[in-house]
């Protein structure tokens, strides 16, 4: 099928090549010239494991092609993608301004039917606005719209994967050539019918679940699943602190629980909290649209305070542990907001990096990817070109992202790097005996 995909951010270039990569033809439209010559370089403006390789097969073979002109973008398209961002204003609120805009150019710019799909997570009753704008600024008597939600579930570092093997696929549609067209568009993921370009297994069982329902509800979906794994978070980092108090092991009551397939072991890792582009703002978000709908959503504004107070346990910690931080130096490895990717983007690993910096704390950091995007929002931080320079001269190491690499490490060198050796295990990667036994000092989240 002919596809548009409007926005290259993480979800519209994952969207766009995956699309392609399972047959379509997709043009990439964003109005950011910068990122739109980026790509006709055959580079990349992120690093997510694979995309490269997915992006220029792709562009290669004339599937995937990327644009600034929105209406050649559209033009042979029957489906077009919206994968703008929806970043949170002040009070909280998602930003639709951009969504809008697209929108309303769309209608202007059709002369045929074109089925609009809201990818990127917008509040419930977006779906509505849509179709509204649609309408108003509809340019050419010809044109037909149809609008469907259909929310992307995409881990960042595993968006791939996540792609093109998802446990479920969701549209909300409200009539039934929308659901044909998605159902054809989506049809080679949910049959399994294609190589996997990264992990080459395919042979998974059975068709993947594909739930239609009215656009309402898709978009509650997506808005309830994030939050839903954000509380999962948050309640195992209180699970946490208490553990503490009382001398257990938060790995170990995680473990137990996880063996409960109704709670599952995934997203019961207690740390620094949740970061990313999507969580923190999809919960304000949920919380606001709930309560411009008439419903206090106390529980995650609860979910949200707990989050926003792991920073600060972690500082606590480290003063119970150094007394005073003022021109200490500290290590910290990872800025990233997880592994596996450059985004720092509301990253807890450089929350703290701020926080300690602002303690009068020589803050010496290193991350596999993302120390150039850091690098820009904290310029007074010492980037360091591997994690033993990180550690040299330190008088306390954070692990704040948990990188593989890090788990790797030679430790008994970092030690003799070290003017002291406390190690803040902000994400537990490491097996608390083994590094007492080391000697380290070693704080752990919830141990
Ligand atoms: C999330 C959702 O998982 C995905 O379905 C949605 O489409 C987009 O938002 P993402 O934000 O890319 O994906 O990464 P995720 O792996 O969910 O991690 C989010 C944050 O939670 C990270 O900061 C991570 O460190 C943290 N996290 C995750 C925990 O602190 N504990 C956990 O157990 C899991």
């Amino acid at each position: 099928m002919e596809i548009c995909i409007v926005g290259t951010g993480y979800v519209g270039l994952v969207t766009g090549a995956c699309l392609a990569e399972i047959g379509h033809r997709v043009v990439c439209v964003d109005d950011d010239r910068e990122k739109i010559a980026i790509l006709n370089q055959g580079e990349l403006p992120i690093f997510e494991p694979g995309l490269d390789g997915l992006v220029t097969r792709n562009r290669q073979e004339g599937r995937l092609s990327f644009t600034t002109d929105l209406k050649e973008g559209i033009g042979a398209a029957t489906v077009i993608f919206i994968c703008v961002g929806t970043p949170p204003l002040e009070d909280g609120d998602a930003d639709l301004s951009a969504v809008e805009q697209v929108v309303r150019r769309i209608g202007e710019l059709s002369s045929a039917y074109k089925l609009v799909v809201e990818k990127s997570t917008v509040p419930v009753q977006t779906g509505m606005w849509i179709e509204k704008t649609l309408k108003v600024y509809k340019g050419d008597q010809d044109a037909r719209f149809d609008v469907a939600s259909n929310p992307e579930f995409l881990r960042e570092g595993s968006a791939i994967e996540d792609f093109l093997h998802p446990d479920r696929i969701v549209v909300g549609v409200e009539h039934s050539l929308a659901e044909r067209l998605l159902r054809e568009l989506y049809e080679p993921i949910l049959n399994r019918a294609f190589t996997c370009p990264i992990h080459r297994r395919c042979g998974e069982a059975g068709p993947i679940p594909f739930l239609v329902t009215d656009i309402k509800s898709a978009e509650l979906i997506k808005h309830a699943s994030n939050s839903f794994l954000a509380t999962k978070i948050s309640f195992i980092n209180s699970v946490a602190d208490l553990c503490e108090l009382v001398g257990a092991d938060v790995e170990l009551v995680a473990k137990g629980m996880g063996l409960d397939r109704r709670i599952g072991r995934a997203f019961l890792n207690a740390g620094l909290g949740f970061g990313g582009f999507c969580f923190p703002k999809d919960l304000q978000a949920f919380v606001k649209i709930a309560e411009k709908c008439g419903y206090d959503f106390r529980l995650l504004q609860e979910v949200d305070r707990i989050n926003q107070s792991r920073i600060s346990q972690a500082i606590r910690k480290l003063k119970d542990q150094l007394w005073i931080l003022k021109d200490k130096v500290i290590g910290i490895w990872g800025l990233a907001f997880k592994p596996d990717t450059d985004d720092v983007r509301y990253s807890p690993a450089l929350e703290l990096s701020k926080r300690l910096l602002a303690e009068g704390v020589a803050v010496k950091a290193y991350d596999p990817k993302a120390m150039e995007k850091a690098r820009r929002q904290l310029p007074s931080l010492v980037c360091c070109r591997d994690p033993y320079e990180a550690a040299s001269g330190a008088d306390a190491l954070v692990v704040a992202t948990e990188w593989k690499e890090f788990a790797g490490l030679d430790l008994t060198r970092v030690k003799t790097l070290m003017r002291r050796p406390v190690l803040l295990d902000g994400r537990n990667l490491f097996d608390r005996q083994k590094i007492k036994a080391m000697g380290f000092e070693y704080l752990g989240m919830g141990r």
